[in-house]
């Protein structure tokens, strides 16, 4: 197995990372966290339950970033999560200090490393990553936008009673409350979303996908979201050792598309070997693009306060 992925925060999201990717049997995994012994047992447990499954990889823990020396992709899952009440934004200052760490070791033993960001507020962190790193745009990817499009899928499923395989669900924008769901480009089957499911409905699901996040945090209490985010990143990891191009909704680094420029925002993206190689863009109406600027103001807020804590 040449390729090798590792994964910083061996927390919830990163070790349910770890355990999808494992699955894929696609890379060499290695798990990264400053708590003691925590990587460790949880890389041994996960490689003692690969005899179970069938899948041959290596899965090594370590508090050190030795560990990740030549590895292929990076994914950073450092930092804190939500707690009940809080919003994405409320953890940008503790984060920024642990995600441009996490970026800068990294780079030290991985240099041609691409990054697949996790830890919120996601837009930002990637932002962060990008500058902190000196890295060209296509190496930085932040996970929201599969895992967002995953719960409207999943809404519309229940609401349905079809398989998941038929749902097809586009949600752009920032990872935050203003994030996009799309759905008119949305489809169950072929047959457009607005044709299966009346208005109050459809609206009730693309309220309850915005809300997706808060809602585990509160049902969970302490902690958010970890295995569809995990399921989320390991796609987006196959896709991108794989070269398959996939055309998934996530963070990109904007150069004009949209209309925008510098900041990273949810967008559907083609993950080949080279990273985030081409943005795809829609051609959107009036309502979509307010709804689209209106959430990358949200996400320039989060930038500008960034600037004022950090220096690129
Ligand atoms: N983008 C998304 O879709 C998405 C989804 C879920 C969670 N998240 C975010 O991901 C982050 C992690 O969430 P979680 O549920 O895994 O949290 P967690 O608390 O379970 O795990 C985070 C881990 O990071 C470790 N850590 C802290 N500083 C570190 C450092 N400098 N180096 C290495 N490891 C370090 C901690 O010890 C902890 O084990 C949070 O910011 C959360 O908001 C994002």
């Amino acid at each position: 197995m040449n390729n090798k992925v590792s994964i910083i925060g061996a927390g919830m999201t990163g070790a349910t990372t770890a355990h999808w990717l494992a699955e894929r049997e696609v890379a060499d995994l290695v798990l990264v966290d400053i708590i003691e012994g925590m990587p460790q047992g949880k890389a041994l447990d996960l490689q003692e339950s690969l005899p179970v499954v069938g899948k041959d990889v290596q899965v090594i823990g370590s508090n050190s970033f030795e560990a990740t020396a030549g590895s292929d992709i990076i994914v950073i899952t450092a930092g804190l999560p939500r707690k009940p009440g809080m919003s994405r934004d409320d953890l940008l200052s503790a984060n920024a200090e642990i995600v441009s760490n996490s970026t800068r070791q990294s780079l030290k033993y991985s240099p041609e490393a691409i990054f697949i960001v996790l830890t919120n507020p996601l837009d930002t962190m990637a932002y962060l990553t990008m500058k902190v790193g000196g890295l060209p745009p296509e190496r930085v990817i932040g996970q929201a936008g599969i895992l967002d499009s995953a719960r409207m899928r999943a809404f519309v499923a229940m609401e349905l009673g079809v398989s998941v395989e038929n749902i097809n669900c586009y949600v752009l924008g920032g990872h935050g409350d203003d994030m996009v769901p799309l759905v008119r480009h949305s489809n169950v089957a072929g047959v457009p979303l607005n044709e299966m499911l009346p208005k109050d409905k459809l609206d009730a699901i693309v309220e309850r996908t915005r809300k997706g996040g808060g809602e585990i945090v509160s049902l969970l209490k302490t902690g958010s979201a970890f295995y569809a985010p995990g399921a989320a990143v390991a796609q987006m990891v196959e896709s991108i050792l794989k070269d398959k191009n996939l055309i998934v909704p996530a963070a990109a680094y904007m150069q004009g598309e949209y209309g925008l420029k510098d900041i990273f925002f949810g967008v559907p993206v083609q993950l080949g070997r080279d990273g985030a190689v081409k943005i795809i863009e829609y051609k959107l109406n009036e309502e979509e693009l307010a709804a689209l600027n209106n959430s990358a103001e949200a996400v320039k807020q989060t930038i500008a306060a960034l600037s004022s804590l950090v220096e690129f």
